[in-house]
């Protein structure tokens, strides 16, 4: 028995506790701690840096990290034999689980013949006004009973874990009533207690106008006001709210009217902007100091310049242009020249049905020409920021959760290299092996 003074350099938490661990990874060819000085996102030439241990070794006691160092280290700390679970990973690269911090997958019913209507050159918004969309999706939700939305939504996080993600923020929006936009937070609720992986709820109302109030969205940002934020608050479903602000969607100032109706109600503010038009949606992010805001392709550069002097996050989601086949993808390398964070997520939704963040990383690095290094740490420690989650998660370091990928490549380079396929090996989450991909044991 060992005594291990473990503290969260992020957190300040001191906890002393004396320890063997249960579980041990050693042997890591590369073990990407991401070891984030005093809980900020990575920014500028900070992405790159991944605090990388040559043959790592990580120990962990129930849920806990409770040594990070090299193997001899781990060998000479504690009794080897005596460890329960021992995780060989040889020529293998070892990384902080990834973190989606922007998805929908609360949703019945799917949109696979969009395609064709995209392949004739349909735009979203033609799409949308033709009654399909977020409005068909939102038809077939409002129809789901509680359960088919918690399977659906069970079924997507155990794919999410598959390849790797150990948390998740996702949203209602598909509801577009009090009452099945509360469904839609109810299932999320039952989901994060029935489901390894940690979820982060967000309402989102505002998605988009329902069929009911067409040309009155003033009329339903009041409901949203005056009856679907009071009551989602007072029942605790949601730590933040988002609004779609997009031309013919939420104005400007409808958005503002919603964060800042949320802000009052104790919700966190985020954003989907300056998607398809800009709306100067980097702008109004700054003002309203959006913890994230989604999409961003194609935001000006004053409300980009406002966005790094605030420091919100911008969350980067390449599988939407991806699947709308848009020539453009957010201004990734700009925004790291301005000193934005960026975060990377899949935005999970009928439109973009992604599981998988090693499929985002890949884009990210082919489309946004983020480098191998930029977008692990876009895809970690940074979306962990975009959920004010860096406290517990997006690294691995002592005191934190023990959530890990051992992938089946000797180096992080290979992430987005070999893409297309799972290369995640074993996933741990809160110390636990919840995915074990190798048969050859
Ligand atoms: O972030 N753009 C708005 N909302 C989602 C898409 C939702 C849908 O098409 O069902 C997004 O891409
Ligand atoms: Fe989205």
């Amino acid at each position: 028995m060992i005594k291990l003074f473990v503290t969260s350099t992020y957190s300040k938490k001191e906890v002393f506790t004396s320890v063997d661990p249960d579980l041990v990874v050693y042997n890591c060819n590369e073990l990407v701690t991401m070891n984030s000085k005093y809980g900020a996102p990575r920014l500028y030439g900070d992405m790159s840096k991944l605090a990388i241990i040559n043959d790592g070794a990580v120990a962990i006691k129930d849920d806990r990290i409770i040594f990070i160092g090299t193997t001899d280290e781990l060998i000479s700390k504690f009794e080897f034999g005596k460890i329960s679970i021992k995780i060989d990973a040889t020529n293998k690269l070892v990384t902080p689980g990834f973190i989606d911090p922007h998805t929908h997958i609360i949703f019945d019913g799917t949109r696979e013949n969009e395609l064709s209507m995209k392949l004739e050159g349909k735009t979203y918004i033609d799409i949308l006004k033709a009654g399909g969309g977020i409005l068909k999706t939102v038809h077939k939700t409002r129809q789901a009973p509680l359960e088919k939305l918690v399977e659906n939504g069970k079924k997507i996080l155990d794919r999410m874990m598959l390849y790797g993600t150990t948390t998740v923020e996702t949203k209602s929006g598909y509801g577009l009533t009090t009452e099945s936009e509360i469904k839609q937070l109810r299932a999320i609720k039952i989901l994060n207690k029935q489901h390894p992986l940690d979820i982060i709820p967000t309402f989102l109302g505002a998605h988009t106008i329902p069929p009911e109030y067409k040309d009155k969205s003033d009329d339903y940002v009041r409901l949203i006001i005056s009856e679907m934020i009071p009551k989602i608050a007072k029942e605790n479903l949601a730590e933040y709210c988002d609004v779609f602000c997009e031309e013919g969607i939420f104005t400007r100032k409808q958005t503002k009217k919603v964060l800042k109706t949320a802000i009052r109600y104790g919700l966190k503010p985020q954003i989907h902007i300056d998607e398809i038009v800009d709306t100067n949606g980097a702008l109004l992010a700054s003002e309203i100091k959006a913890i994230q805001t989604g999409h961003l392709l194609k935001s000006n550069d004053e409300g980009l310049k406002a966005m790094a002097e605030t420091g919100v996050i911008a969350t980067l989601l390449p599988g939407t242009p991806f699947c709308l086949m848009l020539d453009d993808y957010a201004p990734a390398r700009k925004m790291i020249e301005l000193g934005i964070p960026i975060a990377l997520a899949t935005d999970l939704n009928p439109n973009c049905w992604t599981e998988s963040m090693q499929m985002i990383i890949a884009l990210a690095c082919y489309h946004m020409k983020l480098s191998p290094a930029e977008a692990l740490t876009a895809a970690t420690i940074n979306s962990a920021c975009a959920v004010q989650r860096q406290d517990e998660i997006g690294s691995l370091e002592i005191g934190k959760k023990a959530d890990l990928i051992v992938f089946d490549v000797p180096n992080h380079q290979f992430l987005p290299y070999h893409f297309g396929v799972n290369l995640a090996l074993k996933v741990i989450k809160n110390g636990k092996i919840v995915v074990d991909n190798d048969f050859s044991t």
